[in-house]
């Protein structure tokens, strides 16, 4: 049977690979990679569980004002399946939003609350995510704490 990659190859920067040692090469994951001893070069990073497949889902979640049937505020929640951490699930919450003229009445409190909610549904052992400074108080009303830097790279 052949093998299935992660995902499609021209994803794979030229540059990289030609700066490689020769008789290295660079590719996506492959399916048949866990023979390959994928897992035992995650364990000089830390513990390694028995991982099976790889889970990347995610759940977007809307608030509608019904009289108008407008979606005012949404959000979503991205479940990480971890190579490490005994493969427990991580909550990645991305893309808030509140509509300015219904900011102020908890909705983006609600989105928050019901993403958390999915984390904690779907097994996840911690929900995370980035935001600027000026949220911060309002991230802290909602559960969460500061924790650790957030870094960006640019394309
Ligand atoms: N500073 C201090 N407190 C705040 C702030 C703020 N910027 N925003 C909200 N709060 C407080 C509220 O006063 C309220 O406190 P209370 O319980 O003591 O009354 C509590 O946080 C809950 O506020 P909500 O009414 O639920 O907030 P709202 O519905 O306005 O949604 C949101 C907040 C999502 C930040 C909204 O203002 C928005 O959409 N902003 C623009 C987009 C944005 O910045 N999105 C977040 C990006 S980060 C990410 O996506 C992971």
């Amino acid at each position: 049977m052949s093998e299935v990659s992660l995902f499609e190859s021209n994803l794979l920067s030229p540059e990289v690979q030609s700066q490689l040692p020769a008789g290295y090469t660079l590719r996506a994951l492959r399916s048949n990679d866990y023979e390959r001893g994928f897992l035992d070069v995650l364990t000089v990073l830390t513990e390694v569980g028995g991982h099976t497949k790889e889970e990347f889902t995610d759940h977007t979640i809307t608030i509608t004002e019904d009289a108008k049937d407008q979606v005012v505020a949404v959000g979503t929640i991205l479940v990480e399946r971890k190579f490490v951490h005994k493969n427990g699930l991580v909550g990645h919450i991305e893309d808030i939003a509140v509509n300015s003229n219904q900011q102020g009445k908890k909705l983006g409190l609600r989105i928050i609350q019901a993403l958390k909610f999915i984390g904690a549904q779907r097994g996840c052992y911690k929900v995370i995510l980035d935001c600027s400074e000026k949220n911060v108080p309002f991230y802290e009303k909602c559960g969460f704490k500061q924790k650790e830097v957030e870094m960006a790279w640019y394309v």
